[in-house]
């Protein structure tokens, strides 16, 4: 089978099947600028991709009109009905493209959800991408990031390279160039999620930071020059809706802030919070020299407090 290609106007080769990988974000900084009409708030944030992913694999189903697309997932608790992104991103695919076929998803979750690290919204993206691509390519990058716009604000920005100051609701995007690797960083979320609708309903404008986020920009972007970002520009508004939500989450934060972190700062609507730099205070305290067992470490040491917590060690992709 071939169809013709969006960019290229050539006949494109059809793949059967196709593995991706789907990774996690980070928010180096978060403003929240006000509420719009819509309901929805206008922000500015720079977002960062990183090594913390999903694997995805698509398979075509053979032609036949009363196929639906199905999906399956090694963790329970992952909704693998209509209510899932990636049968949205299908459908929204197909409805947009006018393509028909219909596909099966294994999602390998490693990416915590409920934890601001826009899972759900990169495996809508990587869906997006992939059954493009398997399709022949009918539409192109741009058609693609705007069909995810329509069902997720985090969305477009899994469809970038990887560094992106975004504004609106989120899906506007300045794309920048790569962030330094930090020397190291860890994603730690408690075992509770919160709902990002929720923190935003339950956000004090009075409360928000102010902060210009074009400084801000130009403050990271600086510092990240010179090998370690600004922690004063590292700043996100709604921590202080989450925290008066789960007050849990602001005992994470100084408990983590204690460890000697050049920067803990919540990700999205948490409830995960990224950690950069060496714990050297922890370090010191346990003896412990090498950093690849820092994850064993900070789990074992928060775990009295924060059972089941979840210890990634990860960097920037
Ligand atoms: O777009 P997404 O599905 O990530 O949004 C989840 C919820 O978060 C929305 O229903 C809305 O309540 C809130 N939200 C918002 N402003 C944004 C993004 C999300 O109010 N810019």
């Amino acid at each position: 089978v071939s169809m013709a290609a969006a960019d290229s106007g050539k006949e494109a080769v059809v793949i059967p099947v196709l593995s991706l990988a789907s990774p996690a974000k980070i928010n180096v900084f978060l403003r929240i600028l006000g509420k719009r009409p819509d309901g929805f708030h206008e922000l500015a944030s720079l977002f960062q991709a990183v090594s913390l992913q999903d694997n995805l694999h698509f398979e075509r189903k053979d032609d036949d009109d009363t196929a639906r697309d199905s999906m399956e997932c090694n963790v329970a608790g992952i909704p693998t009905d209509d209510s899932n992104l990636i049968l949205k991103a299908l459908a929204v695919f197909r409805e947009r493209t006018g393509c028909t076929q219909k596909f099966h998803v294994k999602l390998d979750k490693r990416v915590p959800f409920e934890a601001g690290l826009g899972g759900g919204s990169a495996n809508a993206a990587t869906t997006l991408w992939a059954v493009n691509e398997m399709c022949g390519r009918p539409a192109t990058d741009e058609q693609l990031a705007e069909f995810g716009a329509q069902f997720g604000s985090d969305i477009s920005f899994f469809l970038s390279s990887g560094t992106a100051y975004c504004t609106g609701r989120g899906e506007i995007l300045r794309s920048l160039p790569p962030l330094t690797k930090p020397s190291a960083m860890f994603i730690v979320k408690p075992n509770f999620g919160l709902s990002t609708g929720k923190v935003f309903q339950t956000m004090d404008y009075e409360r928000l930071s102010k902060r210009d986020p074009e400084l801000l920009l130009n403050e990271i972007m600086e510092s990240a020059n010179e090998g370690l970002i600004s922690p004063a520009a590292c700043l996100n508004d709604l921590e202080e809706p989450s925290f008066r939500l789960e007050p849990k989450m602001g005992e994470l934060k100084t408990k983590l802030a204690s460890f000697g972190f050049d920067i803990v700062l919540m990700s999205g609507s948490g409830t995960s919070f990224f950690c950069i730099g060496r714990p050297h205070a922890l370090l010191l305290g346990t003896g412990e020299r090498d950093p690849r067992n820092m994850s064993d470490v900070l789990r074992t040491i928060l775990g009295p407090a924060f059972p089941g917590v979840f210890v990634e060690q990860c960097t920037f992709v």
